[in-house]
């Protein structure tokens, strides 16, 4: 290699290097223990990774971190290892002292006020038997849907028609996606408007 090119090469590592070890040390800092997974990404040295991009989008993600959130967040599921490890991630992430997670079931229910958003992961029956189950459960979110949520936001990542039905035929799709290679749609259900309840004729 040219004697230019080779140092113009080994400058432009040297400067990513920089910008990662400086990347490094600020999440280090935000996040003790965490970064590690995220600095070591392999996905920082794939051919075309913008790394000017990527640092401006940290620095904005981390000038808008607010020292809590600004709502109560209600977590549940009714699988206990499934919360166990929700509670894990948020202990990671830095949020827990903002979520209260729960071993519920979705029958167990309860709305805890009248507006709210709620957002769901629901199973998406692809295991052979799983087809009847979600069904059910589909249903059942959609009597809730339809009643105790009236007045909250539903988004649901959606993989079939049982669970896009429980939203009713107001939820728009806003992201086509795939989770785990599974396509999914996050469908999104705004608030049915309250109907006024006058003095009958
Ligand atoms: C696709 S996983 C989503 C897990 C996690 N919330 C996430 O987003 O990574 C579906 C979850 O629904 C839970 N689930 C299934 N039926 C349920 C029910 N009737 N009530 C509450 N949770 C249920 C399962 O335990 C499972 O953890």
């Amino acid at each position: 290699m040219h004697e230019v090119l080779r140092k113009q090469v080994l400058d432009e590592e040297c400067a990513a290097d920089e910008r990662k070890r400086s990347l490094a040390a600020t999440l280090e800092e935000l996040f003790p223990g965490y970064q590690g997974n995220l600095v070591d990404s392999r996905f920082m040295d794939w051919p075309g990774f913008a790394a000017a991009e990527f640092a401006a989008a940290v620095e904005r993600a981390i000038a808008a971190i607010r020292p809590h959130a600004g709502a109560p967040i209600l977590a549940s599921d009714r699988n206990a290892g499934a919360i166990r490890a929700a509670t894990a991630n948020a202990e990671r992430a830095g949020v827990r002292g903002d979520i209260e997670f729960t071993v519920r079931a979705l029958a167990d229910l309860c709305v805890p006020g009248p507006r709210g958003w709620l957002v769901t992961n629901a199973p998406y029956g692809v295991r052979a038997g799983d087809d009847a189950s979600n069904r059910e459960l589909a249903r059942e979110f959609g009597r809730h849907v339809g009643s105790t949520l009236a007045g909250w936001t539903v988004a649901a990542l959606t993989a079939d028609n049982a669970m896009r039905g429980a939203l009713g035929p107001g939820a728009v799709e806003r992201i086509a996606t795939r989770n785990g290679g599974i396509p999914v749609r996050l469908r999104v259900r705004e608030p049915v408007p309250e109907t006024p309840s006058g003095p009958g004729p």
